[in-house]
C-alpha cells in the first residue's frame, strides 16, 4: 500500500463511520445554538462561518487529525521555503514567494528567488507607470489608451478576474485575448487604434498555441497598419520563463518581464502576469492585492490547524466529496464583480487536483480534484438553484459576500445579503412535505390538494455550504481570497497524496490537435488521421461552405 494513500490513515476509517447515520443539517443546527459561534473562522479580510457544513465538532477534530496524520503542520511551512514539490516537473512550489516581503530570501538553484520577484517588481511598476502616465509612447509617438493582453489559462484568468472585480481601469483600457476563437479578435481589434495600443504576451512558456496565434494575429494587424517592423516593439512586451522564444518573436530584452519556472500558471496571479492589474489600477493596487496573499499567507503559515482558514475550508470540501458523496461543488459569489472568479477556481482547482495517480505513482482509491462551477447569484436564482433545490444530485456550495457593496446603491445590497443568506438557509434546511402541507392547508386549501401539492414543493435540504463574508472588493481582500484558495488547493492535493502542480492530462489534446490540424488543412483532407470519426469530422467540416 502507498505512503501517499490517505485511507490508510487511521481518521479516514473513523471519518467513514461517522458518516454514516449523519442527522439532517436541519438537526445538527438546531441542537446546537452556539452552533454559529462554534464554527465561525476569522481570516484576513474575511470571515467564514462554517456552521453549515454536515459536520459537528468531533468531525471536525477528526479532519483536523487527518490533516495533521498526512503531515500538513509540515508541508504547509515547507511551501514557504525551497521544496520539491513538484516533481513530475522537476519544479519547485512557490508562489508564497511572489509576496514574500524583501527582507527574505528563499534559495532556488543558487539565485534568490525573493530578491527575483523584488527587481521584477521594480521593473513592472516602471513599465506599469510609464504607460499609465503616458511617457511609454507607440509608433506616431501617441500615449497608450489600450493594453491588450494576450494569454490563456493562467495567463488569462487571474488578472481577468482580479481586473473585472477592481471594476473599470481608471487609465487604458485592458483587454483580454485568449481564445483562438478568431472571434475574439475580430471584435477587439476594429475598436483599438493600432498606434495607441499595447499588447501583452503573456505566457510562461511563450509556447501556448492560442497565444502565440494571436500575437502573430496581433502582429500582422499592427504592420498591416502602418506600424513599421523597427516600431513594433513600442506595441509589445511579454512575460514569460522563455527569454529565447520572446526574443526570437523579436522582443528586446527590456520588453521582457520575468517569470520562474517555480510559479505555476495558475497561480501566477501575484507574478508579472499581474501586470494588466498594474497598468489598469495602479502598480500601488497591485502592491495592496500582494498584501491580502501575504496576510493570508501568513495565516495559513502560522495558525493552528483547527482555526486556519485554508485548513478548515479543504477539510469541509474534503469530507463533503469523500465521506458524504458530494458530486460538485457550486461558487456563488453575489457580487457581480466577481463574475469571473468560479472560472478562475475552475483552473487553480480541476487543473491542480484533478489527478488519477499519487506522487508516487500509485492509483488513487479516492475522489480527487472537485468538479467546481457557479455563476454570480443572484443571477443563477432564476436559473439553475431549481435543480440545486429538488434535484437530485449532492453538492455543496460556497457564497461569497462582500459587506462593503462598492457603490451607493445601499438598498440594493441590502437585498442582495438576504437573497444571498436565504439560499444558504434553503440550501440547509429545505422544507418538509408535512410543513408544506400544513401551510397550504392553513391558507385555506382543502386537505386532498395540500396533499397532492405538497411533494412538488417539498425541499431536501441538507446540502453543506460555507458562507465567506468578505470585507469588500478591493485589492487586499481579492489577494486575501485568491491565497486563500490557492492553500486549500494544496492541503487537499497533499492529503490526496497527489501533485497538485503538474498538468500532463493537457498535453495529449494539444498534440493531437496539431496532427488533426495538419490533416485538416492538408489537401488529403484528413486522410492520415486513424479515427475514423475524427477523419469523418474533418470530411464532413470541409465540405462546408463560405
Ligand atoms: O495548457 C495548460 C496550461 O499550460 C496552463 O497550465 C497554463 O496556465 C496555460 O496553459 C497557459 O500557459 P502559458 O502561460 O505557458 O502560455
Amino acid at each position: 500500500m502507498s505512503h501517499l494513500d490517505p485511507t490508510r490513515l487511521p481518521r479516514w476509517q473513523t471519518l467513514t463511520e461517522r458518516a454514516k447515520d449523519l442527522p439532517h443539517l436541519a438537526d445538527l443546527l438546531d441542537a446546537d445554538p452556539d452552533r454559529f459561534d462554534r464554527f465561525r473562522i476569522d481570516a484576513p479580510q474575511m470571515r467564514l462561518d462554517l456552521s453549515r457544513q454536515r459536520w459537528d465538532a468531533d468531525i471536525r477534530g477528526q479532519l483536523v487529525a487527518l490533516a495533521e496524520d498526512a503531515g500538513i503542520d509540515a508541508t504547509r511551512k515547507t511551501l514557504f521555503k525551497a521544496n520539491t514539490f513538484n516533481p513530475t516537473e522537476g519544479r519547485a512550489v512557490l508562489h508564497t514567494a511572489l509576496r514574500a516581503s524583501v527582507e527574505g530570501s528563499i534559495d532556488v538553484d543558487g539565485t534568490d528567488a525573493v530578491a527575483a520577484v523584488h527587481a521584477a517588481l521594480d521593473r513592472m511598476r516602471t513599465l506599469a507607470d510609464a504607460v499609465r502616465d503616458g511617457t511609454w509612447r507607440g509608433a506616431t509617438g501617441k500615449a497608450i489608451r489600450d493594453v491588450v493582453n494576450i494569454g490563456i489559462g493562467g495567463s488569462f484568468l487571474g488578472p481577468a478576474m482580479v481586473s473585472a472585480a477592481l471594476g473599470d481601469s481608471d487609465r487604458p483600457n485592458v483587454h483580454f485575448l485568449a481564445n483562438i476563437d478568431g472571434m475574439e479578435a475580430a471584435r477587439l481589434l476594429p475598436a483599438l487604434d493600432p498606434t495607441r495600443t499595447l499588447f501583452i504576451i503573456a505566457s510562461k512558456s511563450f509556447g501556448t498555441l492560442e497565444t502565440r496565434t494571436n500575437a502573430l494575429t496581433v502582429r500582422s494587424w499592427l504592420l498591416e497598419r502602418g506600424v513599421a517592423p523597427a516600431e513594433l516593439r513600442k506595441h509589445f512586451v511579454a512575460i514569460s520563463t522563455n527569454i529565447a522564444a520572446a526574443a526570437e518573436f523579436g522582443l528586446p530584452e527590456e520588453n521582457l518581464l520575468p517569470l520562474w519556472d517555480w510559479v505555476g500558471g495558475r497561480y501566477s496571479v501575484t507574478s508579472t502576469i499581474g501586470l494588466p492589474i498594474a497598468i489598469g489600477h495602479g502598480f500601488a493596487a497591485f502592491e495592496r492585492l500582494l498584501a491580502g496573499a501575504r496576510a493570508m499567507d501568513e495565516h495559513f503559515r502560522d495558525a493552528p490547524l483547527a482555526a486556519n482558514a485554508p485548513v478548515l475550508l479543504a477539510l469541509a470540501e474534503l469530507w463533503n466529496q469523500n465521506f458524504l458523496g458530494t458530486e460538485s461543488h457550486a461558487v456563488l459569489p453575489y457580487a457581480t464583480a466577481l463574475d469571473l472568479l468560479p472560472d478562475y477556481l475552475q483552473q487553480l482547482e480541476m487543473e491542480s487536483n484533478g489527478k488519477s495517480v499519487r506522487r508516487d505513482g500509485s492509483p488513487v482509491t479516492t475522489r480527487t480534484g472537485t468538479i467546481l462551477w457557479g455563476n454570480v447569484g443572484t443571477n443563477g436564482q432564476h436559473a439553475y438553484h431549481q435543480l440545486l433545490h429538488q434535484g437530485t444530485a449532492p453538492f455543496s456550495a460556497q457564497f461569497i459576500l462582500p459587506q462593503a457593496a462598492g457603490h451607493h446603491f445601499d438598498h440594493h445590497h441590502d437585498w442582495l445579503a438576504a437573497h444571498c443568506f436565504a439560499q444558504a438557509e434553503v440550501f440547509a434546511r429545505g422544507r418538509s412535505a408535512a410543513d408544506v402541507q400544513a401551510e397550504l392547508e392553513a391558507s385555506g386549501m382543502n386537505p386532498q390538494a395540500a396533499a397532492a401539492a405538497a411533494p412538488h414543493r417539498a425541499m431536501a435540504g441538507n446540502h453543506p455550504s460555507t458562507m465567506l463574508l468578505l470585507d469588500d472588493l478591493g485589492p487586499e481582500s481579492l489577494g486575501a481570497l485568491i491565497a486563500l484558495h490557492e492553500h486549500k488547493v494544496f492541503v487537499q492535493g497533499m492529503i490526496w497524496g497527489i501533485n497538485s502542480f503538474d498538468q500532463w492530462g493537457v498535453e495529449l489534446g494539444k498534440v493531437l490537435g496539431t496532427t488533426i490540424h495538419d490533416a485538416l488543412t492538408d489537401a488529403g483532407g484528413g486522410a492520415g488521421v486513424a479515427d475514423t470519426t475524427t477523419r469523418a469530422l474533418i470530411a464532413l467540416f470541409r465540405s462546408r461552405s463560405g
